[in-house]
């Protein structure tokens, strides 16, 4: 099998263009009857304990107790004691009413240094975090790979290292293995483009590499595990079991119709998006990709005969994180370059191959991490996407960050967080009465918490988090998600 696809998946998709598309700012529409109305979480931004119960080190508490690459500092090593504090966290879902709530394994935890045998008291706290979910009539969603490789595979060479996908594998089954009989949906990989580009190539996330052949590397095996692990869980989960992966995928849009700009944003969509949604959904990596980069590696010797076939085993939903477009252009074209690089600003690009491509900041209302607010990208995104690959949808992360005052009882007035929330569920509705199936939308994030190398400075919570007393304090924003949820369940 040729690991190059036929042209189809190589030119611009429809998301790619100047246009923006007018989203309804007040969702007035149906949701579907059992659209999961939830928020999201990640084991190493919320847990802490990470030397209890025989959890091991991942490549994050290495990365956040380097000096230097997170902020202020700060680590997961607390975070926001939601080991200690899992039921008053379900009973706050419970409060505000959600439907879904979506959080992710620590691997180290359940798995303790990436390879043997399960760990009964990891694999214990799961199952009571899910039993207590279920008792409060919260559907789990449960990401198997949120970030925190076990220490020992990225000694081993990490997910440059072919091996690590084949670890992925064993760990994702005897996981679902554990606790298929309470969990019937799982997210195999969260967000792989942040995974490999900015673990191995921008270096701003553990572990912290720069190697832009390491890079793309580490997509292929990310790809393979994810396929790898499909076909492990569906082995051992019931058959009404759904899989699924998360995608970061960026609405990229060209600062205008010259023919190089528009040549820029397609190659920020081939290796910003169609590396992963080429092989999972259509078996092959796109030729424009393997043109674009086939300088960087070699694609003929990393991509093992039967490895596409694993990648694009069919899967049940299409997990979407959506915060803004991406804006570009060609550096050539005379327009400012402004290096925009989501998640920091590093020294190395996480984007491999495309090189001249130039970044900028849409004009207008931005959030606190500098992030454009614009919902009509995830209209695009959404119907675009139900369109070209007709699998079923979720987004599961949307939200944003903003420089909360808190007033002398602890309580956040967030008008802004409310307008994005607003309006990008507007975006939702707006896809499904366009005819996309989405099923369940989880706001990031239910609380605040350890936000990567911006440590605790950047607050994406619907509920306030105080660190020094890990009190916790529904956000305006939260009592507005909850009421939104009462009028629109079904
Ligand atoms: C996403 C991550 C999530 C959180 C949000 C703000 O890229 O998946 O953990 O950091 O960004």
């Amino acid at each position: 099998m040729s690991i190059a696809d036929a042209a189809d998946v190589s030119g611009p998709s429809e998301a790619v263009g100047t246009g923006v598309t007018a989203v309804s700012d007040a969702p007035g529409g149906a949701f579907p009857a059992g659209f999961a109305f939830g928020a999201s979480t990640a084991a190493y931004q919320i847990e802490g304990s990470v030397d209890v119960g025989g959890r091991t080190p991942s490549i994050w508490d290495t990365f956040s107790h380097t000096p230097g690459k997170v902020a202020n500092g700060d680590t997961g090593d607390v975070a926001v004691d939601h080991y200690s504090r899992f039921r008053d966290d379900v009973r706050l879902m419970a409060d505000l009413g959600l439907t879904g709530y979506r959080f992710s394994l620590s691997w180290p935890r359940v798995q303790p240094g990436g390879s043997g045998p399960l760990n009964q008291t990891g694999l214990d706290f799961y199952r009571a975090l899910v039993d207590e979910l279920l008792e409060h009539g919260i559907t789990p969603a449960v990401t198997l790979y949120h970030w925190d490789l076990p220490q020992e595979l990225e000694d081993a060479g990490g997910w440059p290292n072919r091996d690590t996908a084949y670890r992925f594998a064993e760990y994702a089954a005897g996981a679902a293995e554990a606790l298929g009989d309470r969990v019937s949906t799982w997210i195999t990989l969260n967000e792989p483009w942040c995974s490999a580009y900015l673990g191995y190539g921008s270096g701003v996330h553990a572990p912290g590499r720069t190697d832009d052949a390491d890079a793309l590397k580490a997509a292929h095996h990310l790809n393979l595990g994810h396929g790898l692990a499909v076909g492990a869980m569906r082995s051992v989960l019931p058959s009404d079991a759904k899989l699924a992966v998360s995608l970061n995928l960026h609405a990229v849009r060209a600062l205008t119709d010259h023919p190089d700009d528009l040549d820029a944003a397609r190659r920020i969509e081939a290796v910003g998006n169609r590396v992963f949604t080429g092989p999972i959904f259509k078996g092959a990596y796109p030729q424009d990709l393997l043109a674009d980069t086939g300088h960087i590696v070699d694609w003929d010797a990393l991509v093992h005969d039967g490895d596409l076939a694993e990648i694009s085993r069919p899967i049940d939903l299409l997990g979407l994180n959506y915060y803004n477009p991406t804006l570009v252009s060609a550096v050539s074209n005379n327009h400012p370059v402004d290096r925009h690089e989501l998640h920091g600003k590093g020294a190395h690009s996480p984007w491999p191959g495309a090189e001249g491509v130039a970044f900028h900041q849409a004009p207008g209302e931005v959030t606190a991490m500098d992030w454009p607010v614009d919902p009509s990208g995830l209209y695009d995104s959404l119907t675009g996407l139900y369109k070209e690959f007709g699998v079923p949808l979720i987004v599961s992360e949307n939200g944003a960050a903003y420089e909360d005052t808190v007033d002398a009882d602890g309580v956040v007035d967030d008008p802004e967080r409310i307008a994005y929330v607003r309006g990008h569920l507007g975006a939702v509705s707006d896809s499904i009465a366009a005819g996309a199936d989405v099923r369940g939308y989880y706001l990031w994030s239910l609380m605040d918490n350890f936000e990567w190398a911006y440590g605790y400075e950047k607050r994406f919570g619907a509920v306030r988090v105080d660190y020094e007393t890990q009190a916790r304090t529904p956000k305006a924003s939260a009592r507005w998600y909850a009421e939104f949820i009462r009028t629109h369940r079904r």
